[in-house]
């Protein structure tokens, strides 16, 4: 996926490259494979400079500060169609090199398009989706020589969801699109620009037009116009005060924004915490909305889905809601039954913009009743936009793309909600943890001030052995391993497999031989199964590493133990999953390897 942003000054100026990298910057979260930058200049003269690799590194290479004119626009791309190279690299020119443009999205019908416009003598330069795009617009362009026309036949071509920008040399304006990506406006007093990220624009103007699916906008530097892009039909949306509070990312000392936001955790959740206390009546709404559903399915991806499957555990076991947990992926394989008015699917994503999670919504959204609720991290996202209800997860601004502190903070946010139904329920186990909550800051802090030394000597272990591992966890663990896992594998490009502890025994226990290495964090709870699944790893001399409060039982049975403060059962994940951040963490610096910036992944994919 991709994040695109397209700006229109009232006249030229030799700010637009500072206006442009200004804008890229928050943009970084949605893909650093590539990015490319692209001005117009009144006399018809345009300048593309675009190429693979580290936003930074291309801004200097590339001399982009140096870019001047009245538009602009730019793209960083996370690498779907065509390897990631400059030819593949966003904006793409048209054949004439007359037209300029860049999407965020997926066109599925790629391949069949570039064989399309090939035939019809057009120039194709790479295997990009983006480029397809652009190849569109000029082939109704060169037809019709108008913006909107020519966009409305090209987009009967596209197969897929999309955001688009683009501009002529020989119109003094931008047109965007937004077909199923998300996309935004901001209304400036000598500008008007588009991005696909919110933040990216109110570092420019707090004057917002929420851009709807299906919005044709042809905007120059003081007035925008709205059509449907199937019927060409005016749509009138008026800029709205967006008052939301963008933090700027900063280090504040730290050598990555990874070991910064683990650090950040007990503050954040204990910010969380009385966030929550005072915003009662939106969490009893939540509350009696999962009461009343017939089914509640929580879905999500990535660390998301393992902070769902954790909470499933909570609502299951404190408040009595049966909340099953469901990959956003495959939702809609699996529960292919039309969820009906009394169903609700709860939602979790950081970013709210994930589209996976979007795939299950918008065909409940136009076929269903079913309530559509979320927690998300990102005020004003795509998902948060579609949910009739909304809890904020509040962690702040998380730039490393592998999730922490967002992690903990949808894992208090369930805890809160599942212990208050409970209490509401008069069930006294929720009763009792409702009023230690406050304690899980406190937990999470003594936990990285205790562990630090054990996790630098474990992850230094495991970059030695230079193998593969698994992360198990049982009961209230299980989210707790998949999380674990994946930091492992985000961050350390080691395969680590999380999986439920019950399982191993059926098959992957055969990959164990001497001192292959276990993570496993457990609760003292959960030791009637714990420990018999520590044993047949340890009577075949596997090295069973597990995480967990002081506990003899498990100091018996396993190699080592990384004790971690004694707390409730139900507090154990938060405790657990620190420990296994901090193994991540270090294990991936040992490896010389960048935790904030993985190769491969972002921070939230708005493609299939
Ligand atoms: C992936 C990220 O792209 O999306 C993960 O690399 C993240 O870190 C997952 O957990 C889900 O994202 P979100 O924003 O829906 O929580």
């Amino acid at each position: 996926m991709c994040g695109v942003f397209g700006i229109v000054y009232s006249k030229e100026t030799d700010k637009l490259g500072d206006s442009l990298i200004k804008g890229s910057r928050k943009l970084v979260y949605r893909g650093y494979d590539s990015a490319g930058f692209a001005s117009f200049k009144e006399d018809g003269s345009t300048m593309l400079r675009k190429g693979p690799g580290m936003l930074e590194d291309i801004i200097k290479s590339k001399n982009i500060s140096e870019f001047s004119g009245k538009r602009g626009i730019v793209q960083l791309r996370w690498a779907t169609f065509g390897e990631p190279n400059e030819e593949n690299s966003q904006p793409h020119y048209d054949s004439d090199k007359d037209i300029i443009g860049a999407h965020n999205g997926n066109i599925v019908n790629t391949e069949q398009l570039s064989e399309q416009f090939k035939a019809e003598g057009m120039t194709i330069r790479g295997t990009n989706d983006g480029e397809m795009v652009v190849h569109a617009y000029e082939k109704f362009y060169n037809q019709y020589h108008d913006m909107k026309k020519s966009m409305m036949k090209a987009q009967t071509l596209l197969k897929g969801d999309y955001a688009f920008v683009c501009g002529n040399t020989e119109l003094d304006k931008l047109m965007a699109v937004k077909m199923g990506s998300s996309l935004y406006m901001g209304i400036g007093d000598d500008f008007i620009l588009c991005s696909s990220d919110l933040g990216s624009i109110l570092q420019f103007t707090r004057n917002i037009v929420f851009l709807k699916d299906g919005d044709l906008v042809i905007y120059d530097d003081h007035e925008y116009h709205i059509y449907d892009i199937h019927t060409g039909k005016d749509i009138t949306r008026p800029p709205e005060e967006c008052n939301i509070k963008i933090e700027e990312a900063n280090l504040v000392g730290y050598d990555h924004y990874m070991i910064k936001e683990i650090h950040e955790q007990p503050k954040r959740v204990q910010e969380l915490l009385n966030l929550l206390a005072n915003s009662q009546q939106l969490v009893k709404n939540f509350i009696e909305t999962l009461n009343q559903a017939d089914h509640v399915y929580l879905v999500a991806s990535g660390t998301s889905y393992h902070a769902s499957i954790v909470g499933a555990y909570y609502l299951n076991h404190l408040a009595e809601i049966h909340a099953v947990p469901v990959l956003a992926g495959y939702f809609n394989e699996y529960y292919n039954i039309s969820p009906t008015a009394k169903d609700v699917i709860l939602c979790v994503s950081q970013s709210g913009e994930t589209k996976d999670v979007i795939n299950v919504i918008n065909p409940i959204l136009h076929n269903t009743s079913a309530k559509i609720i979320s927690m998300v991290n990102v005020t004003g996202s795509s998902i948060a936009q579609k949910s009739e209800l909304v809890l904020n997860v509040s962690a702040g601004l998380e730039t490393s793309v592998p999730a922490t502190k967002s992690y903990t903070n949808q894992l208090f946010t369930f805890l809160y909600v599942a212990a208050l139904a409970g209490k509401m329920k008069n069930l006294d186990k929720a009763n009792e943890i409702f009023t230690q909550l406050e304690k899980i800051p406190g937990l999470i802090q003594e936990t990285i001030d205790t562990v630090k030394e054990e996790c630098e000597d474990i992850a230094a272990l495991l970059v030695k052995r230079d193998s593969d591992l698994y992360c198990l966890g049982y009961g209230i663990q299980y989210g707790t391993a998949l999380e674990g896992a994946l930091k492992i594998k985000e961050v350390y490009y080691k395969h680590c497999e999380g999986m439920y502890s019950s399982e191993f025994k059926h098959g992957p226990l055969s990959i164990v031989d001497k001192n292959y290495p276990i993570l496993f964090p457990a609760s003292p709870a959960d030791d009637h199964m714990v420990i018999s699944h520590i044993n047949e790893i340890m009577v075949r001399k596997g090295n069973v590493i597990v995480i967990s409060p002081q506990y003899k039982g498990y100091a018996k049975a396993a190699s080592r133990v990384v004790v971690v403060p004694d707390s409730d059962h139900y507090f154990v994940p938060f405790s657990t999953v620190v420990v296994l951040q901090l193994i991540a963490y270090y294990a991936s610096i040992l490896a010389g390897l960048n935790p904030d910036f993985p190769r491969n992944i972002s921070k939230t994919l708005t493609v299939d």
